[in-house]
C-alpha cells in the first residue's frame, strides 16, 4: 500500500467472498458449471487479490469482461485455471487470448470467424445464445450453420453454452420472462453440439432461485455465474441469500466539525439549511471517490453505532454530515456502506442498483485486504 495522507479506504473481506463461494458452490446446479465473475476489478474488490483467495478454497474457473482483465490475471500467477472472456473483438484480442491461454465466449459469427483466422493452434470456445435478453449472442436459426461451421473446423472445439437471463428474478415463475429463455435455451442445448460440455445460466438472483425451489434446478440444468453474490450480495431475498456476507466496506473518519447557526446553509448551492443550530461532521470522501451525488440531503452514514444522514451536495473529495445528535463525533469512524450498512439500502436512496454502488470506487481509494 502506498502512503496515505487521509483517513478513507476501501476494506475487502476475503475470508467472507470465500465464505460466499462455498454457499453458491453447494447449490447442486454448481456441480454443472461454477465461474465466480472477477470481471470490472472483481465488482471493485480488487481481481488478483479475489482470484487468489478463490483459488484457496478451490474455484478454477473466473470470468472477466475483458481480454485485458483476462491477461491481468494470468500475469498475476493465475496460470493454469481456466478464465472466460465474456467481451472481444478484432485480431489483437483473438491473437492475446491465443497467446494467454483464455478461454473465449463466442457470441458472433465475427467473432468466430476470427477466432478461426487468428487462433494458434486449437481453441476451446464457450458459445452464448441470445435467448431474449437481445444484448449478446447467436440464435437459434444460427445453429445448422454453427454445426457446418465446427464440422469443418476441428481445430475449434465448443467446450461451453451458455445464456444470460433478462430478468433472472421471476425464474420461480411460470409466466416469467426467465421460463420462456429457459425452454429456448433448452431447445438450444439438445443439439449434439453440445453433448458434453459444460452448460451454464444463472447469475446470482437465478442461483438464489434455485437453492430455494430445487424442482427448478432439475428443470434447469445449467450451471452458476456468480458475480453479485459473491460480494455478499442478491437482489433476490431469501434464508440462503441473508447468508452473504457483504465483502467491501467504504470507511472514512471525520475529519474535522463546523457548527453550524439555526438556518445556516451547508455545501455547494447551500441546498441544506439547519433547523436549529447544529455540528456538521466532513468527511473527506466525495463524488471523485465513488460516493454517487444522488446521495445528496437524502443518503445516510454509519458513524459508529449511530446513522448520521449526509447534508448538501456531495463534493468531489468531501461529503457532510449532520452529526448534533452524536457524543464526540470528530475523529469518528464512517462506513458509507458495507458489512454494517448495507450496500443494497445506499443503493436505494441513490436510486441505482447495488452493482453500481460497488464498481463506481475509483483507484485513488486503497483497498485493505483482511483475511476475515
Ligand atoms: C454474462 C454474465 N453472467 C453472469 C453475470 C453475473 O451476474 P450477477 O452479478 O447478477 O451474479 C454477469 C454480470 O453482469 C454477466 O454479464
Amino acid at each position: 500500500l502506498e502512503q496515505q495522507y487521509r483517513p478513507t479506504l476501501v476494506k475487502i473481506h476475503l475470508g467472507h467472498i470465500q465464505r460466499n463461494f462455498e454457499l453458491f458452490k453447494s447449490i447442486p446446479s454448481a456441480q454443472y458449471f461454477m465461474c465466480p465473475m472477477v470481471k470490472a476489478n472483481a465488482y471493485g474488490h480488487d481481481d488478483i487479490h479475489v482470484s487468489e483467495a478463490l483459488k484457496e478454497v478451490g474455484c478454477t474457473t473466473f470470468g472477466v469482461g475483458l481480454v485485458e482483465e483476462g491477461i491481468r490475471l494470468r500475469t498475476s500467477g493465475l496460470t493454469h485455471d481456466s478464465v472466460l472472456v465474456f467481451g472481444f473483438s478484432g485480431r489483437e484480442a483473438v491473437e492475446e487470448m491465443s497467446r494467454h491461454l483464455l478461454t473465449p465466449v463466442v457470441s458472433d459469427w465475427e467473432q468466430l470467424e476470427s477466432i478461426k483466422a487468428f487462433s494458434k493452434g486449437s481453441s476451446a470456445i464457450h458459445l452464448k445464445f441470445n435467448s431474449g435478453m437481445n444484448r449478446l449472442g447467436f440464435s437459434l436459426s444460427d445453429l445448422q450453420k454453427l454445426e457446418t461451421f465446427f464440422k469443418d473446423n476441428r481445430a475449434i472445439k465448443v467446450v461451453g453454452c451458455g445464456t444470460h437471463l433478462m430478468t433472472s428474478e421471476d425464474l420461480n415463475s411460470d409466466a416469467g420472462e426467465s421460463a420462456q429463455q429457459m425452454s429456448l435455451f433448452a431447445e438450444i442445448v439438445k443439439n449434439p453440439l453440445f453433448r458434453g460440455c459444460a452448460l451454464h445460466a444463472f447469475n446470482t438472483s437465478g442461483a438464489v432461485h434455485l437453492q430455494q425451489h430445487p424442482h427448478l434446478a432439475q428443470k434447469h440444468p445449467y450451471g452458476l455465474r456468480i458475480g453479485l453474490g459473491i460480494y455478499g450480495y442478491a437482489s433476490v431475498h431469501s434464508d440462503f441469500s441473508r447468508k452473504l456476507y457483504p465483502a467491501m466496506s467504504f470507511l472514512s473518519r471525520i475529519v474535522t466539525v463546523q457548527k453550524v447557526k439555526k438556518n445556516g446553509r451547508v455545501s455547494y448551492g447551500g441546498t441544506w439549511a439547519a433547523k436549529k443550530d447544529s455540528i456538521i461532521g466532513v468527511v473527506p470522501a466525495g463524488y471523485a471517490d465513488g460516493i454517487p451525488t444522488q446521495l445528496s440531503n437524502c443518503g445516510t452514514v454509519l458513524v459508529g453505532q449511530f446513522k448520521a444522514p449526509i447534508v448538501g451536495r456531495v463534493c468531489m473529495d468531501y461529503t457532510l454530515i449532520d452529526v448534533t445528535e452524536i457524543p464526540d463525533a470528530l475523529h469518528s469512524e464512517v462506513e458509507f456502506f458495507g458489512v454494517n450498512h448495507s450496500a443494497e439500502t445506499v443503493a436505494e436512496h441513490a436510486k441505482t442498483i447495488t452493482y453500481d454502488i460497488l464498481t463506481r470506487i475509483s483507484e485513488r481509494v486503497p483497498r485493505v485486504f483482511v483475511r476475515d
